[in-house]
Parts: C-alpha cells; sequence; structure tokens
C-alpha cells in the first residue's frame, strides 16, 4: 500500500516531486495538494489528477507523510494548526527552517530537511537529506521515495550541513551556467562565432559529464587522462591553477554556506519571536 502524501505548497518544488511521483508509479488517489489560492488548485488538479485544497488542516488529516513546501518566509503560517498523525513523517524541503523549529510548530520531531536543486524539475536533481538520529530507517526509507522520485539522494550526518549541501548541489546548477557562459564568451574572444562558441562550451560539458559518470573513474584521473605533457589542455589547467581557481571556488562556496546558516539563524529568531 502506497503512504497517503500530502504537500503543503504546491509551486514548482512540489510539482516536481509530484510529477516524479506520479512517474515511479505512486497513485494518484494517495496525493493530495493544499495550496494558497483556489486557482493554484484548480490548476493541480488538472494537471496532476490528484486531490487539492486550500485548507492546509483539512489537506494534511490522516497524511502519511507530509510534505512542507512552501517559501521559508511562508511556513510559520502554513503549518499553522498542522498536528502530524502519530508515526507520519513530515519531509521540509525549504531552506533554512531547521527540525527544532517544525518540531516545536507541529509535536513531532519525525522530522526530515531536505535540500534538492532545480534540476529536479526534470528529474535529475541531487538532494541532501537531514534526519535527527533517532528518526527510523522507515522514515528515511519514506524520504528517499520522495525525494528519490526526482533524481539522487544523499544523507549528511548534521544538520549544519545542510548549509553545506545549499552551497555545493543547491547553488551548484548557476556554477554550472555561469562556467558554460564564461566558456562562450572566451572562445568568442578567441574569433569564434558566438553561437558556435556557446554550442561547444555546452556540449562539452554536458559531453564530459555523461564521460565521468559513464567511466565511473575518479574525475582527477580522467583529467590525467586528457591532459597530455606538454600540450594545450595542459597550458590552459597550468593557468587556471595558477590563478587560483581552487581558492575562488573554496571562498564561493564559504560565502555561500555563510549566507545560508545566516538565513538560518535569521528564521529561527523570528521563529522565537512569534512563539514569545
Ligand atoms: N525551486 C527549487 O529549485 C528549490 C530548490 C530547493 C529548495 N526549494 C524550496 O522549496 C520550497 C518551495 O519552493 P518553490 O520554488 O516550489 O516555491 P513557489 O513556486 O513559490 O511555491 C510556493 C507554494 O506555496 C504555496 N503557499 C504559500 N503559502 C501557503 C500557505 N500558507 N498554505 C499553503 N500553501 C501555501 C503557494 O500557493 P499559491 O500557488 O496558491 O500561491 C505555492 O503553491 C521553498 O522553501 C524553497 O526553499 C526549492
Amino acid at each position: 500500500m502506497y503512504p497517503l502524501i500530502a504537500f503543503i505548497g504546491g509551486g514548482n518544488m512540489a510539482a516536481s516531486l509530484i510529477g516524479g511521483l506520479l512517474a515511479a508509479g505512486h497513485p494518484a488517489q494517495r496525493l493530495r495538494v493544499a495550496v494558497r489560492s483556489a486557482d493554484s488548485a484548480a490548476r493541480l488538479r488538472q494537471r496532476f489528477g490528484v486531490a487539492t485544497g486550500t485548507d492546509n488542516v483539512e489537506t494534511a488529516a490522516g497524511a502519511d507523510i507530509l510534505v512542507l513546501a512552501v517559501k521559508p518566509q511562508q511556513m510559520a503560517e502554513a503549518v499553522r494548526g498542522l498536528r502530524p498523525q502519530p508515526g507520519a513523517l513530515t519531509i521540509s524541503v525549504a531552506a533554512g527552517v531547521r527540525v527544532a523549529t517544525l518540531a516545536q510548530w507541529l509535536g513531532s520531531a519525525a522530522v526530515v530537511r531536505a535540500m534538492p536543486n532545480t534540476p529536479a524539475l526534470f528529474r535529475c536533481g541531487i538532494s541532501g537529506l537531514y534526519a535527527p538520529p533517532e528518526l527510523a530507517a522507515t522514515a528515511r526509507a519514506q524520504a528517499e521515495h520522495v525525494l528519490g522520485s526526482v533524481g539522487e539522494t544523499c544523507w549528511v550526518e548534521r544538520e549544519e550541513q545542510i548549509d553545506a549541501v545549499t552551497a555545493l548541489s543547491g547553488c551548484g546548477p548557476a556554477y554550472y551556467f555561469l562556467l558554460t557562459e564564461v566558456l562562450r564568451d572566451a572562445g568568442t574572444a578567441l574569433g569564434l562565432d558566438p553561437a558556435v562558441a556557446a554550442r561547444l562550451a555546452h556540449s562539452t560539458f554536458v559531453g564530459a559529464a555523461q564521460m565521468a559518470r559513464a567511466a565511473g573513474e575518479d574525475v582527477a584521473l580522467l583529467r590525467a587522462q586528457v591532459t597530455s605533457k606538454g600540450g594545450s589542455t595542459e597550458a590552459a589547467v597550468a593557468h587556471l591553477e595558477a590563478a587560483g581557481l581552487g581558492r575562488i571556488f573554496r571562498e564561493a562556496l564559504a560565502a555561500a554556506d555563510s549566507r545560508a546558516r545566516l538565513r538560518g539563524e535569521e528564521l529561527a529568531q523570528q521563529a522565537a519571536a512569534a512563539r514569545a
């Protein structure tokens, strides 16, 4: 029997997960969604054939899994009055809202925090997952069932590591897009037609990623294999290393990690102030 999954919030991320679950065989009758507006509810009902509504408490009643998919700043309002049934699991995909805050709001510590990324829209995402150590293996498997429907999953051991996941894979698609732009512009500067440079840059990254996945080798080894002594690749890579590419990325990820941590602290303070 498939678990009854209730989504609170039906935007981009919830729609990705609902589409992924349906494609993986999860029956539409075992999915429900609550949103803010009647328009969104009607659109989602039409698109996915699932039950939709605008009453969060009613939608969540009797659910085995609750997926909280509203913006972080909408969370306090969205979970007001929600009480997961005993044994139910809550999964939050909202950046920065901590397990302790959610547990307090919901009166249940059976909570998983997930940090998916935008390729989830095309079911090729990767999600970092965190759960308190005492969460049962069956609940962890349920979280993998939900997030695994839109890509890969991996667990982190400490909640603060979700900020590092945000910095790496959450923000990562933007790094890839930026590098593709940079490569395109550098190719154009060497005299290539901009459209040709764009295709070369894009297909080279996609091809290299597919090659790395298919080869299953350490990327450092693959790089050594394509870098002949005294050749053009070696000249370019030596320049990138001398210019501090590794340091630049370490600093960039540290900036994203700090920003995510700060946002988490702000949200925790707002939650505490709202309770006072
Ligand atoms: N998109 C991503 O790639 C991504 C990646 C990682 C994490 N996330 C996280 O996923 C969460 C959702 O992001 P999103 O991009 O899907 O947001 P979104 O497209 O803005 O969707 C938000 C949804 O929440 C609904 N909502 C707002 N307030 C509500 C309330 N009080 N009760 C019930 N529903 C309510 C909205 O309903 P209406 O449609 O009626 O306004 C809308 O369906 C965020 O916390 C974000 O941090 C997203």
